[in-house]
């Protein structure tokens, strides 16, 4: 499990990600915000986001902000810190993650470290200057905002978090 001070995994958090491909290609009311990857913010929630949204309560993280971060084939997110938050809880949802690993750049423009997104949640430190490069496929992550410093990110206990409701996720 990763835990650096770019990114924390969260194995434990649950998320019935068929429900949110589905949620994602079926949702018809989108506000786009037009920037480049298109953030995408729903006007109203699914029940699946709100187990997360729950887990996320019992684990202690805030979550300020809820959107889908979409990023078109062929598409270079351009290094940059994120304005208005911390960090990002992430759930990859649809893309190549094989090869669209989020990059993290010192001040030289130079990367000192790459994440590959797995089928699990992760915390990304987006006060570090990130940028992904996309491949030819669409690429598509639910993103929840968090204003809680990093240092006391880490130091938290985030194992657990069991969902609210007992709705039967994937293991
Ligand atoms: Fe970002």
């Amino acid at each position: 499990m990763i835990t650096n001070e770019f990114i924390i995994e969260l194995p434990d958090l649950k998320f019935d990600k068929n429900a949110l491909i589905e949620y994602v290609q079926t949702y018809g009311n989108w506000k786009n915000e037009g920037y480049i990857n298109n953030y995408s913010r729903p006007t109203e929630y699914s029940y699946h986001i709100d187990e997360i949204g729950l887990q996320l309560f019992n684990l202690g993280l805030d979550s300020t902000d809820i959107f889908f971060a979409e990023l078109q084939p062929n598409i270079f997110l351009f290094p940059h810190k994120d304005i208005g938050r911390s960090a990002a809880i992430n759930i990859p949802i649809l893309g190549n993650f094989e090869k669209t690993p989020i990059m993290f750049f010192d001040e030289n423009k130079e990367i000192i470290f790459k994440y590959y997104y797995r089928d699990i949640a992760c915390i990304v430190n987006t006060q570090y200057v990130h940028g992904v490069k996309n491949v030819s496929q669409y690429r598509c992550i639910l993103s929840i905002s968090s204003n809680i410093p990093w240092d006391v990110l880490q130091n938290k206990n985030l194992c657990g978090c069991s969902p609210g409701r007992g709705l039967s996720l994937p293991s």
